[in-house]
């Protein structure tokens, strides 16, 4: 099981990696423009920035980085783009492509078709805003390396369907929530991690390759079922990796540990200095 982080923000890729728990990172373009906010003017260019990332991350951790078009063939050019300016720094650029690029101009399949494409080129992709486990096998059809099914968002969108209040972070069960006496579902998916486990599960009926990334992680709990699952990745944000190493209990305990240290053990300590 691999633990990505899921942000553009440099200090919080240095950091967590620092924790020696981060395999790999993921970006989108909203990402890139939160980190853009908060660097803007400390940095010397975007360019320079997205090496910095990859210089962070390492030879060892890919980085995701999406491109910005809707057709195949810009789709196509970009992800080359991206691998050839940025690739040879730490040789672990992976590019996002989404699942349905359709932005009401009748290219449905253009993503697919770019994946393949890039497939032959040797570009390794990670195929993002999957939302169904039908979309997830189209991706492994064309043999992309990553499909990244956005668990949160899915709950989000069950969730406004029957107009519920949440903020993002909130829980959602794995197994469903009821509104009026049934459970709400999206043509039968009932939370994001059911739709990550039919894909598992799809994916390993046909002994496909392509590896899983949950991806739009919304709390520690919801970690927890993903790893239940047997998820290759989970893309985290920073803030659900904080709250993964925290319990109150511990927290009292830790309290309770150093008050009670006596002098006497305390001393073993300075005369080993
Ligand atoms: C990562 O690959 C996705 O872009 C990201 O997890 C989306 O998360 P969000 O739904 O919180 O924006």
């Amino acid at each position: 099981m691999k633990i990505f982080i899921d942000t553009a923000d440099i200090e919080e890729i240095r950091t967590a990696i620092s924790w020696g728990i981060v395999d790999g990172v993921t970006t989108n373009p909203t990402l890139i423009k939160k980190a853009l906010q908060k660097y803007r003017g400390k940095i010397s260019s975007m360019e320079e920035y997205i090496k910095e990332i990859l210089r962070t991350a390492g030879r060892l951790r890919p980085v995701s980085l999406e491109v910005i078009s809707t057709d195949k063939e810009k789709m196509v050019k970009e992800a080359t783009i991206l691998y050839e300016k940025f690739n040879y720094i730490a040789n672990n650029v992976v590019v996002k492509i989404p699942i349905n690029p359709n932005l009401g101009e009748g290219n449905d399949f253009d993503g697919v078709m770019a994946v393949k494409e890039l497939k032959s080129l040797g570009i390794p992709t990670n195929v993002t805003l999957v939302m169904t486990p039908e979309q997830a096998v189209l991706a492994a059809k064309v043999g992309a390396d990553y499909v990244s099914p956005f668990v949160g968002r899915i709950d989000d969108y069950l969730r406004a369907k029957v107009g519920i209040e949440f903020k993002k972070e909130d829980y959602f069960p794995s197994d469903g929530m009821e509104y009026d006496d049934e459970l709400i579902n999206d043509n039968g998916i009932v939370s994001g991690v059911h739709m990550l486990s039919i894909i598992k599960e799809i994916f390993a009926n046909y002994r496909f390759s392509t590896k899983i990334i949950a991806a739009s992680v919304r709390n520690a709990r919801q970690v927890r079922e993903i790893l239940e699952i047997g998820c290759d990745v989970a893309t985290i944000p920073f803030y659900v990796l904080k709250d993964m190493i925290k319990h109150t209990k511990t927290e009292e305990g830790m309290i309770n540990f150093v008050k009670d240290v006596e002098f006497e053990y305390k001393e073993i300590f300075w005369k080993g200095e």
